[in-house]
């Protein structure tokens, strides 16, 4: 079987190296990749938003299965353009992922099915943002997201009366993220704890991914700036047996109904970002596609086969499948450029990652990484994943920070404390 991954950051290697296992695979294509994808699969340099590019290139290699990880081509419509070709394509429509592209569709159709969510009003033009921020019926702070995907960065904490207006200035009036602030969805801030919970969707069934906790901070202590995630654990250790069937209950089988019922049925990846409030989960947002650095920890603890999964899912036949997961706790620390979230420096040498592979149980998931003749080099914000598992979480976390120590580049910069919140609650039950 032929596969292709679309995407190169390091949810894409964690894919790549995952289908790479399966027995059912004889050759595997990446558009385009990084380093490290390239060292166990054919690269092209062909630009994951590039749809008809992909398209074609997937139709000359007789790609049995295209696997598509970011967000982007999929709101292009990757899958739309595949499905007129009659190829196999594990990706959700268009119109399935404005669940992800559009916020104000997301809550209002959360809205519809009765998702638990906060309290939201979409404001429409700069006139309603500002008699919102007049009013701020939510009270202070309160959410304020744009519309459309803003690369991570549409979502801000609105602390006063100020700052709101500043914002409705800012998205609506100026249009800091273009098109995506023509619409702005207010929204009250919910308290609790994170959890990223995926599952796979075949339109109508659903087999729920092992659970994830993401740091999205850029510095210890939960301080600092959003980033796309600085690292990962799995599984939430916040996460009971009855929590995680109340939100498959009253989260996951809803918004696949609904999304049927509305005649977009969903298939790919469902990830629901939720807070864990006193009354309940409630969803913070929902992505279309798997997580990253998400990926990076929940594939490595994935025992089955991935292979036949995907393509259930983009054949629309998710029967009763069981997918078998380590009980091994896993980790995920992002070393980062000088600079991410924002500017970032490039064109670094990576040194270190010979030794750091030799290490057992540990595993480099490269993201902004190119190779430039003989050296490894960075060429964006997060630069690298490092993986371990542990036979307990406090484990796999001496396995991963011990490792680390082993690579460096000018600038690197990660935190020191992933885990560290999982660890203390995990340590708190068993008190
Ligand atoms: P989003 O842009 O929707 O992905 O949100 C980015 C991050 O902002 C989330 O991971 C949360 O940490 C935070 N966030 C978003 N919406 C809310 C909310 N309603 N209440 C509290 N935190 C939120
Ligand atoms: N780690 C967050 C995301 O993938 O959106």
């Amino acid at each position: 079987m032929k596969i292709l991954v679309v995407g190169n950051g390091g949810r894409e290697h964690a894919l790549v190296w995952k289908i790479r296992q399966s027995p059912l695979v004889t050759e595997i294509y990446c558009a385009s990749g990084n380093a490290g994808v390239a060292g166990i699969a054919d690269c092209v340099p062909i630009d994951a938003t590039n749809i008809v590019e992909v398209a074609d290139f997937a139709e000359t290699i007789h790609a049995d299965l295209t696997v598509v990880g970011p967000e982007l081509p999929m709101i292009l419509g990757i899958a739309d353009e595949f499905q007129r070709r009659g190829l196999t394509i594990f990706c959700p429509t268009r119109a399935a992922g404005e669940i992800e592209g559009s916020k104000a569709f997301a809550r209002e159709f959360m809205e519809r099915h009765k998702v638990p969510a906060p309290r939201f009003t979409v404001c429409g033009s700069a006139a309603e943002g500002y008699e919102f921020a007049r009013k701020a019926p939510f009270g202070f702070p309160f959410v304020a997201k744009a519309d459309g995907l803003a690369a991570g960065k549409g979502t801000l904490i609105v602390e006063n009366a100020d700052q709101a207006r500043a914002v409705v200035d800012e998205m609506m009036t100026e249009r800091r993220f273009g098109s995506a602030g023509a619409k702005v969805v207010m929204e009250e801030l919910l308290q609790g704890e994170e959890v990223s919970f995926m599952v796979l969707s075949d339109g109508h069934r659903v087999v729920p991914l092992a659970s994830a906790q993401d740091h999205k901070r850029a510095l210890d202590g939960d301080l600092g700036p959003n980033t796309g995630g600085m690292g990962a654990v799995s599984p939430a250790m916040s996460l009971s047996l009855e929590a995680h069937k109340r939100i498959v209950q009253e989260i996951v089988l809803p918004t696949v109904a609904g999304m049927a019922a509305e005649g977009r049925p969903f298939r790919g990846v469902l990830y629901a970002g939720l807070m864990m409030t006193e009354s309940g989960p409630k969803v913070l947002e929902f992505n279309a596609r798997f997580g990253d650095p998400e990926a990076q920890v929940v594939l490595p603890r994935m025992r089955s086969d991935i292979v036949p999964l995907l393509l259930a899912v983009a054949r629309g036949d998710l029967d009763d499948v069981k997918v078998e997961w380590a009980k091994e706790p896993s980790v995920c620390v992002v070393l980062a450029s000088k600079g991410y979230p924002e500017a970032v420096e490039t064109d670094k040498r990576i040194r270190g990652l010979d030794e750091i592979a030799s290490h057992p149980d540990v595993i480099v998931f490269q993201a902004a990484t190119a190779r430039r003749d003989d050296r490894i080099v960075t060429v964006g914000g997060r630069v690298l994943g490092v993986t371990a598992l542990g036979a307990n979480l406090e484990a796999a976390i001496q396995r991963v920070y011990l490792a680390i120590e082993k690579v460096s580049f000018e600038g690197m910069h990660y935190r020191r404390d992933i885990g560290q919140k999982a660890l203390a609650r995990w340590h708190a039950t068993r008190a």
